[in-house]
């Protein structure tokens, strides 16, 4: 008797532990997202922080765009911790996800997680930043951070007229997080602009600083770049000396900027050309009161549809859509990359690329 109810406690625990073994990989029969074709397959999102309004959209757009696509997503943030993303990474791979979508906090510092990526032959789609120095990498979205830059540069040229206009026209830099392989393309794009009016003495760079490292701006920190804006406001605009324009790569920057500049007695009268990327709330506000000039509109949307694509294409073994083969090298070769292209935002046309489009309702910009 005993041996008959111990063989059919084996018997079910062998059968349940089968149906689990099934179930958990991809998600599917436990989670109940299953869209009868790809059985619900689990996609992690890693996501650096919510401190920035752009990665909370981000984050969410895909999380919705995936699931209405018929997948399970584990989304998280990782409060800008690299140690703390390494281990969400982690938590992704052992919890069964079928490939991983990574906007990484530094971009060198994944590498010894998704070699277990790679051993388990998940993918890895690194999101708007290129993740470096790691082969398991395997296809990279974002928008053309090359041409954010060229944007942004042109912007100012056209502003000031420079073509016509013999200035000279007083001018600050500043960009990005060194650990972010964005920043330099930003800076790339917009120094490629910049340079021959800076060379020609149309532009001056009053402090000097103009190398990448003097002017970048560590986890493209609101704080840093105002202490910055601060100190060179001291050094040499106190006298009265004219600040015409202050090169931003992004909002987060340029919020920080507006401070340091409002602080220091700039209205909206003399307040220089000031550029950004994201259109944030504040920036977009700050845009509307005549602070800040522009920022970049990357509409996380597209970018999420896109990443969807991709995603599809990998759990089906289809032809993975990318546009560029030749730009994003990762320290181990070039990433197939897709470029979604980013256009300007500013006062006269914020109507219809940000509300008349839904991004934004009148109501959030008030
Ligand atoms: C993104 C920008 C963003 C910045 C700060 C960059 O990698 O491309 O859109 O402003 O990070 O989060």
């Amino acid at each position: 008797m005993k041996k008959k109810l111990l063989s059919i406690v084996l018997c079910v625990a062998v059968i349940s532990s089968l149906l689990v073994g099934c179930g958990t990989k991809d998600g599917a029969a436990t989670d109940g997202a299953s869209t009868g074709k790809d059985d619900a397959k689990k996609i992690g999102v890693a996501m650096p922080t919510k401190d920035l309004q752009r990665w909370n959209q981000d984050g969410e757009n895909m999380k919705k765009s995936l699931e209405d696509a018929g997948y399970t997503v584990d989304l998280q943030y990782a409060n800008n911790d690299i140690a703390t993303q390494v281990s969400q990474i982690e938590n992704m791979i052992t919890g069964g996800c079928d490939a991983l979508v990574i906007a990484s906090i530094d971009g060198g510092s994944l590498g010894t997680v998704l070699a277990d990526a790679k051993t388990a032959k998940i993918p890895v789609i690194a999101y708007d930043r290129l993740i470096m120095e790691t082969d398991a990498v395997s296809y990279y979205a974002t928008f053309d951070n090359y041409m954010v830059g060229t944007i942004q540069g042109q912007y100012i040229v056209d502003k000031l007229d420079l073509e016509n206009q013999a200035g000279p026209f007083n001018i600050e830099l500043f960009t990005g997080s060194p650990d972010d392989n964005n920043a330099r393309f930003f800076f790339g794009g917009a120094m490629d602009i910049l340079t021959p009016y800076i060379e020609s003495g149309k532009l001056n760079v009053v402090s000097g600083q103009k190398a990448f490292e003097e002017v970048a701006t560590l986890n493209w920190s609101t704080e840093e770049a105002q202490k910055r804006m601060e100190n060179l406001i001291t050094a040499h605009y106190a006298d009265g000396t004219k600040l015409d324009v202050v090169l931003s790569s992004n909002d987060s920057c340029a919020i920080g900027i507006t401070n340091a500049l409002v602080n220091a007695g700039y209205t909206k009268d003399n307040f220089p050309i000031l550029t950004g990327q994201d259109c944030d709330i504040t920036s977009v506000k700050n845009i509307l009161a005549g602070t800040q000039s522009m920022s970049i509109f990357k509409d996380t949307r597209t970018l999420a549809a896109k990443v969807v694509e991709m995603v599809n294409a990998l759990m089906k073994g289809e032809t993975v859509p990318v546009n560029d083969t030749e730009t994003y090298d990762n320290g181990t070769g070039i990433i197939p990359t897709f470029l979604c292209e980013p256009v300007f935002a500013d006062a006269a046309n914020y109507k219809e690329l940000l509300i008349d489009s839904k991004y934004y309702t009148e109501d959030q910009l008030k």
